[in-house]
């Protein structure tokens, strides 16, 4: 897909941004995920349209570059939230009660598991909310992240301050 294509979807300002940043890795090997974090961290998220750009210029299929993308719950394809929040569910976190405070985000925030799983953004689009998979937090789980900044040992009471926080600071 070429620079006017993206364009035709995620506007132009993104397209130019995307396109810069696929001509930056389009020559490194192994560039697939170095890119899609750079296309996350610049636009905010990774635009379903530049699959088909990004595998013609890493010589990939586009089911290849599809099933990086879907893989990595990292990795989101639609625009989120003005506050990210994840939750993790990994094995530590569950046997401290991830599932509760799982829960409690999901419904604190009117979003089904089943559409948080791979991340859901409120109405509002205040929030969105996803599932990561082991912050590295283990020993003072459950943990979260709000907007890149890392929180332990996660009440429901104290995820409905984070959450309280972050909306006044926006
Ligand atoms: S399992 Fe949650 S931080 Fe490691």
């Amino acid at each position: 897909m070429t620079e006017r294509a993206i364009k035709d979807t995620v506007g132009a300002s993104h397209a130019e941004t995307i396109q810069r940043l696929i001509e930056a890795r389009k020559d490194t090997p192994g560039a697939l995920l170095p890119l899609l974090h750079d296309i996350q961290d610049t636009v905010g998220y990774i635009p379903a349209d530049c699959v088909a750009s990004i595998a013609q210029a890493l010589k990939l299929s586009r089911a290849e570059v599809h099933g990086v993308l879907t893989y990595y719950h990292h990795f989101q394809t639609e625009p989120g939230g003005r506050h990210v929040v994840q939750v993790c569910r990994a094995e530590a976190c569950q046997s401290m009660g991830a599932d509760a405070l799982w829960s409690h985000a999901c419904q604190r925030l009117s979003l089904t598991a089943d559409d948080a799983l791979h991340g859901a953004t409120t109405p509002d689009a205040a929030f969105t909310l996803k599932p990561v998979y082991c912050l590295g937090l283990c020993s003072t789980s459950p943990a979260i992240v709000v907007n890149d900044r890392l929180h332990a040992r996660v009440s429901c009471d104290d995820f409905d301050r984070l959450l309280d926080t972050a909306r006044s600071a926006a």
